[in-house]
């Protein structure tokens, strides 16, 4: 038993680390229970291991594909060494969010946890007693209904970024984040990658116009591939070394070899102990209300193992550290609440895919013929052009007479940071003649957002109308 707590919470990902922090910086007294490392998979195992290696393989790419800028470089990636400077990135967070923790005066109890009752969260032998619990326990890979999928241990995202030998020729399940983002990972360092996905599409829910464009960039370097309509029925990993995976591609029955196969066919909640303390579910995890308010009274839940839902219902971390924000809010009495409308997304390949606000498709839905979408190709940015990173466009929806920005896709080079600025537009209802009249330093890949909405107003400067 240990002291009462005025918040208790169940998972130290970034849903449950920045909720402790947050509650930890308001004065609240605050318990963290968390089984592994502070910092959940994003910070572990999932969103930052992966882009350390991701800028490796950048690195790579760019210094071996140099020789129109007069670079000329070879050689190869010694994968061991990648691998450790990811831990030592993943190692200096973990150590740093310790010390915030420790700053804030937040509890940290390293101990397999339950929910027991509202009030109490088991962790190990200890009885944490709180005034309100946060449950942020995460997701975890999902094993779809494929014959041999378990036996076969494909790599997920932990195995995927731990692999010390890099595959010959790797085969991935699933053209969603996870599988975009490490395939083109090891496809950028050598291995011949095949995706296998079985809808139509990569990346379901994102700008189609643009997701062609990836594949195209991504396909275009060499040794990436992407087959769509292909669903994955069974997989076998052979006595001898490889692995045989089949798959129903336009209905027929097709198998493809590799050395190695990876799983990124999305993820599941982790329901520790949600479901034996009453909690209410949805169909997709713990059911919230937009201030993370569960069905049971002083019990919150915030992040993947949640049925919170924006478009798409992706898993991020960003959404669920917010969400974190906002239960500690509530809990603490302040009048706050989730807003989904502006949620920035980003597939972290080369070039970046990054989201924000409605594609075409639903604005045209919503505000009809009122809908316009402008573009400007990053080929057209001198920027874009001398960094040898010229793919992609960014694209921009406005409506109405004041070209009000609704929505704003990019593909291209850095469209993960380009996004906050869209983002920040689409939040404060900005128009395209706000970023018009805003002067953006020139050279820089930020121009083309401006340049889009020159576009919009009928002002284009850079390309043709
Ligand atoms: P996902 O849900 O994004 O994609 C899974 C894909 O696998 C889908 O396209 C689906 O159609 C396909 N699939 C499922 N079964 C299949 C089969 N039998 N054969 C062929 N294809 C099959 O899931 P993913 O990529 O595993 O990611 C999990 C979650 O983590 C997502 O919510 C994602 O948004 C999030 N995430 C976000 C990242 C980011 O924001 N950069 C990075 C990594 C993950």
């Amino acid at each position: 038993m240990t002291d009462r707590y005025d918040i208790a919470i169940l998972g130290g990902g970034p849903g449950g680390y920045v909720a402790a922090l947050h509650a930890g910086a308001r004065g609240a007294k605050v318990a963290l229970v968390e089984k592994a490392r502070v910092g959940g998979v994003c910070v572990t195992v999932g969103c930052i291991p992966s882009k350390a290696l991701l800028d490796t393989s950048h690195a790579y790419w760019m210094g071996t594909h140099a020789a129109v800028s007069g670079v000329h470089l070879s050689g190869e990636v010694d994968l061991p060494k990648a691998m450790a400077r990811k831990d030592q990135v993943v190692d200096q967070l973990v150590g740093g969010i310790e010390q915030l923790l420790k700053a804030r005066k937040v509890d940290l109890l390293k101990a397999e946890g339950e929910l027991v009752s509202p009030t109490e969260i088991r962790a190990g032998e200890t009885s944490v007693q709180a005034s309100a619990t946060i449950v942020a326990t995460g997701s975890a890979v999902a094993l779809p209904p494929i014959q041999g999928i378990a036996d076969a241990k494909p790599l997920d995202n932990v195995g995927a970024l731990s692999l010390r030998e890099i595959p010959k020729r790797l085969i991935v399940i699933g053209a969603g984040v996870i599988g975009m983002e490490l395939g083109a990972f090891y496809s950028e360092i050598g291995s011949d990658v095949t995706v296998l996905e079985m809808l139509p599409a990569p990346l379901a829910g994102s700008d189609p116009d643009l997701v062609r464009l990836l594949v195209k960039a991504l396909e275009g370097h060499g040794r990436f591939k992407v087959v769509v309509n292909a669903k994955v029925t069974a997989v076998e990993r052979r006595k001898g070394g490889g692995v045989a995976v089949t798959a129903e591609v336009e209905g027929k029955v097709q198998t493809f070899e590799g050395d190695d196969v990876l799983l990124g066919a999305g993820r599941v909640p982790s329901l520790t102990g949600a479901e034996k303390a009453g909690l209410a579910m949805g169909k997709r995890g713990v059911q919230v209300d937009d201030r993370m308010r569960t069905s049971v009274s002083g019990v919150y839940a915030i992040g993947d193992c949640t049925a919170a839902s924006f478009e798409n219902r992706a898993m991020l971390a960003h959404v669920a550290s917010t969400q974190g924000e906002v239960a500690v809010d509530t809990i603490l009495g302040d009048d706050t609440t989730m807003d989904y409308g502006v949620v920035p997304t980003v597939v972290y390949t080369h070039p970046e895919l990054a989201s924000v606000g409605m594609s075409e498709a639903q604005a045209k839905e919503r505000y009809g013929a009122d809908v316009k979408a402008s573009r400007f190709p990053f080929r057209a940015s001198g920027r874009a052009l001398a960094l040898g990173e010229s793919d992609g466009m960014v694209k921009l929806i406005t409506v109405g007479k004041d070209q009000r920005i609704v929505g704003v896709h990019v593909m291209g080079p850095q469209a993960s940071e380009l996004i906050a600025e869209a983002t920040l537009a689409v939040r404060l209802e900005a128009t395209a003649y706000d970023i018009v009249a805003t002067i953006h330093a020139h050279p820089t890949l930020a121009e083309t957002l401006r340049e889009a909405a020159l576009v919009a107003i009928g002002r284009a400067v850079h390309v043709a109308r």
